[in-house]
């Protein structure tokens, strides 16, 4: 059935922020989400509509999902009316509700992954989930972690500091030579070149943000799957994903990947709850993982200390969501953002993403003044669309197209690169004004 304007904004979108008070909130369903297979079944969303649903500043065009979110309009309605009861009853609300809010909150975000909502741990961001998941790996000395040169500051930094505590060893290895040739066959033959009899996780990002490369986690999971297979447990290698930047632009699930641990922000590409992200584990992860931070969901836990019993040791969802006061009303406006991309439909998400990236590519492609960084085939690429501009430099580009009202950005990597990352907030004719302004630079 098509999803026209108005069915889009009775169905999933206004009749949300006209719902009554949170404590009716409807719990999500337990049913883990089965991936599409492959072709877009139903027919795509009315875009004008969805885009409706992002307040953006009428002067900016913001290509930006993979930095910050801005919230749509029913994400926006669930934060305030989650606010203002706390702010009528703060103490009462969140003893009523928090548990109850938090667990549909993981079971939204299961849902979404294709796995149980205790087997998601609620946290602030990415980089606070790979932080947590690395230092709570169960490794000892000499074990070694396989990573690689272009990975993310919050991958390498996390995987140094949990070195220094556990004595697990960091091989970091070059996924390539170069961007312009690289292939699925390089990258998975070059990581599992890497791999040791003394390897034990695999630590890798789904989209690199630095050049847009997307991995193919499902090629290198088999290749994993295949070294598993003549090893037990826990000599075995789990896989641990930075999820950032395709969480919520991709139409996947944790078992469609082969990941065993994914750490993502919700505020991002999912246009979740600024301050709010996921890490989702199978019980093969769950298994290699200790929590840091000391959580205030599980209630055993609590009990168990009160009365100085044994307290519980294994790992799940609950036990890894860091405990203390948050900003709950983001946090438990989670399902709403699910429930966002629930009713345009992960695959029209995911399409729509994917064809938007492309007219960007194919535009930049034609310009003999900029070198696009990013794989044009969809296997190897997602959302974010990274180029440079001969004869400026990556800041002073982005600088000029954000004065152009293009708001564009650069990472902090050794290598920079303009990146625009278009996305369900953006239509084909801002990608063609975007790429309007960075023609407009070749007299630069
Ligand atoms: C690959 C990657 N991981 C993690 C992050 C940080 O994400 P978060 O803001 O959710 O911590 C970024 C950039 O924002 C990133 O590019």
């Amino acid at each position: 059935m098509s999803v026209g304007r108005r069915d889009f904004l009775l169905g999933g979108g206004l009749a949300m922020a006209a719902a009554p008070a949170p404590a009716q909130v409807t719990p999500a369903s337990p049913q883990p989400y089965q991936p599409s297979p492959g072709a877009v079944a139903a027919p795509p969303p009315d875009w004008d509509a969805v885009k409706a649903q992002f307040q953006t500043a009428p002067d900016q065009i913001n290509m930006s999902a993979m930095l910050i979110a801005s919230h749509p309009l029913p994400l926006r309605a669930a934060i305030d009316r989650f606010r203002r009861e706390m702010d009528w009853r703060p103490v009462t609300y969140l003893d009523d509700n928090n548990r109850r809010l938090q667990a549909y909150s993981r079971a939204a975000a299961g849902r979404y992954l294709g796995v149980t909502g205790d087997q998601v741990a609620l946290t602030d961001s990415t980089t606070m989930g790979v932080a947590l998941v690395y230092a709570g790996l169960k490794l000892g000395y000499g074990d070694e972690i396989v990573t690689t040169n272009q990975d993310y500051y919050v991958t390498h930094e996390s995987l140094r500091r949990a070195s220094l505590r556990n004595g697990s060893t960091v091989r970091r290895i070059d996924l390539f030579d170069s961007i312009e040739t690289v292939s699925e066959a390089q990258i998975v033959a070059r990581l599992m070149a890497a791999v040791t009899p003394r390897t034990r996780v695999m630590a890798l990002t789904w989209v690199h943000s630095s050049t847009g490369l997307k991995l193919p986690l499902p090629a290198i999971s088999a290749a994993l799957a295949q070294v598993n297979a003549a090893r037990q447990e826990p000599e075995r290698i789990i896989l641990a994903v930075d999820g950032a930047h395709g969480f919520g632009a991709q139409d996947a699930t944790l078992a469609s990947l082969g990941c065993d641990v994914l750490m993502a922000g919700c505020h991002k590409w999912l246009f979740g709850p600024r301050g709010t992200g996921i890490i989702a584990a199978n019980a093969a992860g769950w298994n290699r993982l200790r929590p840091t931070i000391p959580s205030y969901v599980d209630s055993n836990a609590w009990t168990a200390w009160v009365n100085n019993a044994p307290l519980p040791d294994h790992t799940d969802g609950p036990l890894m969501s860091p405990g203390g006061f948050k900003a709950f009303e983001h946090l438990w406006a989670i399902p709403t953002a699910i429930e966002f991309h629930e009713g345009i439909g992960k695959a029209h998400v995911a399409a729509r993403t994917t064809q938007l990236a492309d007219q960007l590519k194919a535009g930049l492609a034609l310009m003999p003044h900029v070198r696009l960084v990013t794989p044009r085939d969809a296997r190897l690429s997602a959302g974010i669309v990274s180029f440079d501009v001969h004869g400026l430099s990556t800041d002073a580009a982005v600088a000029r197209l954000r004065a152009r009202r293009i708001i564009a950005s650069a990472a902090p990597y050794a290598i920079q690169h303009v990146r625009l990352t278009p996305s369900i907030m953006n239509s084909p004719a801002e990608v063609d004004l975007a790429l309007a302004e960075v023609r407009g630079l070749a007299a630069a």
